[in-house]
Order: C-alpha cells, then structure tokens, then sequence
C-alpha cells in the first residue's frame, strides 16, 4: 500500500489531490452546529501535508444518511467552515458532488488550496450495488483529480463510489490517518501484549457477535456491559425485567460464556429506573436479582470497581460500546468509571470509534490519556473481525 509520504516525496505540487475523508460528524438537531470535530480535527494532518507540499487539494466526502439527492439538513456547509476554521483558510464549497461546479471550481485552484465537494452522497450512486451507477460516478470524481488518496478510515468498510471506485480509475495512496488507524489495529490483531482485554458496551448483542467470536479466543478477559450484557445476563438464567433483550441470541450467549471458561466478565450491579428518561426515578439492583418491572440502564458502581480491577494489570485494551444509556446524565457514571479505568491503563488503550469515541469528549475525559481514538466505529470492529475492507484492498495493489 503507497502511502502518502511516498506521494509527496515523489512530489505534489500542482497535482491536484482527490482525498476522500471521513467528515461524519454528528450536529445538534436544533441548531445544526457540529457537536464533535474530532474527525475533522483527525484529517489535518494529511490534509496539511497535501497543502504544505503544494498540492491542490479537493475533498470528498459524506455526511450523514441522505436519500441519494441533495438535501440541504445534510450539506457540509457546516464542516467546510470548521475545516476553513482549523486550517487557518478559507475551503470554498462547491455546490454539487462532481458536476459543473466542482469541475470549475477544482480547475481554478491554486497550489495548497483546498476545495470541498458537496456530500458525495447527494449522489444515488455513491451507494449504489450497481457497478456501472458507481463507476460513472466514479469517472467524474476521477476526472477532477490526478491522484487519489484515501484517508476515510471510518468509511473503508463501505464499497462506495469514492472509497472504492475511484481508487480503481486514479494513483492511489493511503493517508497518514489511515496508516495510524492500521498500524494500531494490526497490534491488537497480532501478538499483543498481555494481559489482553477488551471491554465491549452498546445496545446490541447481535451487533457485536462476530467480533466476540473472533476475539474470544485471543483476549485473556472479555468484560461486558451495555444494553448487550441483558443478553448474557439472561443466558445465565437471570431475569432482566423490561432490559434489553435479544431472546434470539441467548443461547448463543450462552455458547459462547461456556467457551470463554471464565474469562467474561459480567456486571454485577445495575442502575434501573422504570422508564427510558433522564428524570426517571432509579434504583440500584444486583445483577442477578433486576425486578420485573424496571428497565437497566448502566451497569453500576461494584461493577465498575470489578471492571478496573480487570483492567489495572492489562497491558493491551480496546474499548467499544459505551456502558449505559451515556447521554442522560443519571445513566453515565458506568461508561464515565469504566473509560477512565481504560484511559489508565499502563499499556495500549484503544479506543473503537463511534459512541465510545464520543462518550470520551461528552463526558469530557482526558483524550491524552488514551493510545488512540480510533475515528472508526464500524469500520474497527470489522477490521477486528477479519473482515475484508473494500476501501483497503483496493489501495493494496
Ligand atoms: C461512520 O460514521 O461510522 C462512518 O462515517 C460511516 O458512515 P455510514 O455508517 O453511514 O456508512
């Protein structure tokens, strides 16, 4: 895989770039302001060393789930702005993904300037199962630019038009973003150091299957909590009142603690409450013993004090899924506990991108304190499943 250092030590200047990033941040729905730039922040630096070397850079890239046309909730005026704001210059936005403004625009740049194309998903075809929908979009992307670069590892996982095609009609090369996001992750796939554990959170078991397959076998312990931990707590013959649960995973559940011999490690005390609300009255509950009528919403605080004593020795940690219902302030002391117990490891922490990425800058932990945020939700937890990225074999060759 070319990396883009390799690029700009062959030279820059003057080429103009097609760098696809992940800018999916998350808005507040009233005002439409960014709430998290941390992946915008993410993409500085290969963006930086594009402009630093002369290059003409034009970004791609998407935000959030339009319907395959332009819709102005999900335009990335927005994220132009902040990135103009971070860059120090101003990143003009063309008005279409890759039609006659962004070809006039593109053609107009100057060296280390930098354009943003509209959300490639305005465009049906960016998601397209169609090959040939993709490619023609593909062939206009191409034709703005004479290299490719890829540096959206949040977005690798997806076979679209400017992960995927593109990189097949352009030079191609992997982002600095990429590389890191690559480099921390194959430490987590080979021969990491121990003790190895994996702390897994979120709503659905049945999200986090296959990587629990996968990873059960490498990792010394496995501690689980979330919505998810209903799940196994069911399959170990306890109620759950009205919790979470995926009645059609708990004999899989109950598979895989009989596999792990010991080595998951469960909640053992609850935060209920008997509505999903942030005024909801709560009550704590053993793990064992949740009533009928109550619905778990955080694991509680014994279960935090068990999870850092998993922890304090490990020498290796991923952390993805937050612990509890985070954004309502009387559910988020599980999820607060547990990622500083992570954040204080004395080894490699990482942490999987999406909600755990965001808890950590919510809750306003100490980002330093962590050996990587990874800017990747779905896209870690793949790589970690020994999936196939599309957005990486095709810039293997
Ligand atoms: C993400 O937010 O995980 C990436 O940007 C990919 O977005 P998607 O799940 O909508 O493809």
């Amino acid at each position: 895989m070319r990396a883009v250092d390799d690029l700009i030590a062959e030279g820059v200047s003057g080429r103009r770039v097609l760098l696809r990033a992940d800018l999916n941040v998350p808005l507040d729905k009233s005002t439409g302001e960014i709430t998290d730039d941390g992946r915008i922040r993410a993409s500085l630096p290969t963006l930086q060393a594009l402009r630093d070397a002369g290059a003409r850079v034009i970004v791609a890239a998407h935000l959030g789930r339009p319907k395959g046309a332009p819709d102005p909730q999900f335009s990335l005026a927005p994220v132009a702005a902040r990135l103009g704001e971070l860059l120090g210059t101003s990143v003009p936005l063309a008005g279409d993904v890759a039609g006659e403004d962004a070809r006039a625009k593109s053609e107009a740049l100057g060296d280390g300037d930098v354009l943003m194309l509209e959300n490639v998903r305005f465009e049906a075809a960016e998601t397209s199962k169609d090959d040939a929908a993709r490619g023609e979009l593909a062939d206009r992307l191409a034709a703005l630019a004479d290299v490719y670069v890829d540096d959206a590892f949040g977005a690798v996982h997806r076979k679209h038009a400017s992960v995927y095609d593109v990189a097949l009609r352009l030079p191609h090369a992997a982002g600095r973003l990429v590389a890191r996001e690559l480099e921390v992750l194959t430490r987590l796939t080979t021969d990491p150091e121990r003790p190895y554990v994996v702390v897994l959170g979120g709503s659905k078991v049945s999200d986090k299957l296959a990587v629990i397959e996968e990873l059960l076998p490498k990792v010394d312990r496995l501690l689980i909590g979330g919505g998810m931990c209903f799940t196994f707590l069911a399959a170990q013959g306890h109620g759950v009142g009205s919790s979470l649960l995926e009645a059609d995973q708990v004999d899989t559940c109950r598979r895989l603690l009989a596999e792990a011999d010991g080595r998951i490690v469960l909640p053992v005390d609850i935060v209920c409450a008997d509505r999903f609300a942030a005024d909801a009255e709560t009550s704590l509950t053993p793990a064992d013993a949740i009533p009928d009528d109550l619905m778990g919403l955080d694991v509680g605080p014994l279960t935090v004090d068990l999870f850092t004593a998993e922890l304090v020795d490990a020498r290796t940690v991923f952390w993805n899924g937050p612990m509890g219902v985070f954004e309502l302030a009387p559910f988020q002391a599980g999820t607060r506990g547990v990622a500083e117990a992570v954040g204080a490891v004395d080894g490699l922490s990482v942490v999987g991108g999406g909600d755990s990425a965001a808890a950590v800058r919510q809750l306003g932990l100490d980002e330093e304190s962590y050996g990587h945020i990874s800017t990747g939700g779905g896209a870690s937890l793949e790589y970690l499943e020994g999936r196939e990225l599309p957005g990486l074999a095709v810039l293997a060759d």
